[in-house]
């Protein structure tokens, strides 16, 4: 029997098996506004199986994103586009997920496959906030916009935009919302040392980093029905000595817990030129931390990092690591990954593809 492909029941959501597809940014909205790009891309990944789906880093607000391309959820004309995709989703059997952020000091860059180097507003990059003011590259190269350092006014306004954003989320149809706490996105840069040297309330202890992403969390868990799932995406360590560590993640996804979030995802790295890259080939290292997590801190996990084999996503699950595995860049491989991971296993399949599909093909 494939723990992988057990249902998952959490509050009034069921997912059909533990696989999900990780966030991943398509580069390709308008003005934040989801296009045709995305119907396919999230909807033939509910066609292939998958019992989650997280869609792209959503910003909730326009300096949020991390590029001009990036998704945004700052208006209705956000959530109409996004209400038939996340139909569709549905319809074919998949939860459908969103995941809210703000890049922070990371955003106004090009896409990556224009280089991925920050943008002059005259380029079309807008100005940035943080919680401090220097910039993520110091040898100006790079990512060498530097941020303003935020006020309590930028605070409030920020952590308002998440409220709103999880509000329109809802109205969209979804039914799990992410919010995004890693990859040296904002509230990230708020609880990492390597960034956040602040001297209120809001930096020094680690109590202090933290308050930003728990304020924000609460105040989304306030608007998001307790009847759906919550989760949080944490950098569970900043592979820096100076920077957060595994333990200091333990204290969050036990604060996190206490305010009512259901899943840690557990990503790595991204806070600092100096910490290593979430897409790296060594990501599989995390698979371990999300264990490590859910242990000292007793709450559900998705892990995700190097995940390509379905024996590999079976381990993750039936050894206890994680309640979900997340897949990213084999999702974009092969978007009907589920349906040969239940041919690996011994599963029936025709029941893992959409109707249209299975029906010819178990
Ligand atoms: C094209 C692409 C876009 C990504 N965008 C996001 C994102 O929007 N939010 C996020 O938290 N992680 C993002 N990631 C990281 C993935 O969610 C995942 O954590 C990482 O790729 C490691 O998983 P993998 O080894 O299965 O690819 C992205 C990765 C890729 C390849």
């Amino acid at each position: 029997m494939s723990q992988l492909f057990s249902p998952l029941k959490v509050k009034d959501v069921t997912f059909r098996n533990r696989i999900g597809v990780a966030p991943m940014c398509q580069y390709s909205s308008n003005d934040g506004v989801a296009t045709n790009w995305h119907m396919v891309h999230l909807g033939s990944r509910a066609v292939g199986g998958a019992g989650l789906i997280i869609a792209e880093a959503t910003a909730v607000m326009p300096n949020g994103r991390i590029t001009p391309g990036c998704a945004g959820i700052w208006s209705d004309a956000h959530t109409e586009a996004l209400i038939p995709i996340v139909q569709f989703q549905a319809e074919h059997g998949a939860v459908p997920g969103i995941q809210l952020a703000h890049a922070g000091r990371k955003g106004s860059a090009a896409r990556p496959w224009d280089g991925g180097a920050h943008l002059s507003n005259e380029d079309g990059g807008y100005d940035i906030i943080g919680p401090f003011d220097e910039p993520f590259d110091s040898d100006g190269v790079r990512l060498w916009k530097q941020p303003r350092m935020m006020t309590q006014d930028d605070i409030d306004e920020v952590q308002d935009a998440f409220v709103a954003a999880a509000k329109r989320s809802l109205d969209a149809g979804y039914k799990l919302v992410e919010v995004h706490g890693a990859h040296g996105y904002l509230l990230h840069s708020f609880f990492s040392p390597l960034v956040n040297k602040r001297s209120d309330k809001y930096g020094g202890s680690l109590e202090n980093r933290a308050r930003m992403m728990l304020e924000t969390v609460e105040k989304v868990r306030a608007v998001w029905p307790e009847n759906l799932p919550l989760a949080v995406r944490l950098s569970v360590t900043d592979w820096d000595e100076d920077g957060l560590t595994v333990e200091d993640n333990i204290q969050m996804a036990k604060w996190l817990k206490e305010r009512g979030v259901d899943f840690v995802d557990c990503s790595a790295g991204g806070a600092s030129q100096s910490s290593r890259s979430s897409i790296g080939n060594r990501t599989a290292e995390q698979i371990g931390f999300a264990g490590q997590i859910r242990d000292a801190a007793d709450v559900m996990t998705m892990a995700v990092g190097t995940i390509t084999e379905a024996h590999q996503a079976e381990r993750v699950i039936a050894s206890g690591q994680a309640e979900i595995a997340l897949l990213a860049r084999q999702m974009l491989r092969d978007p009907y990954w589920p349906f040969h991971a239940a041919k690996a296993l011994g599963v029936e399949t025709k029941p893992v593809m959409s109707v249209q599909n299975g029906f010819f093909v178990g």
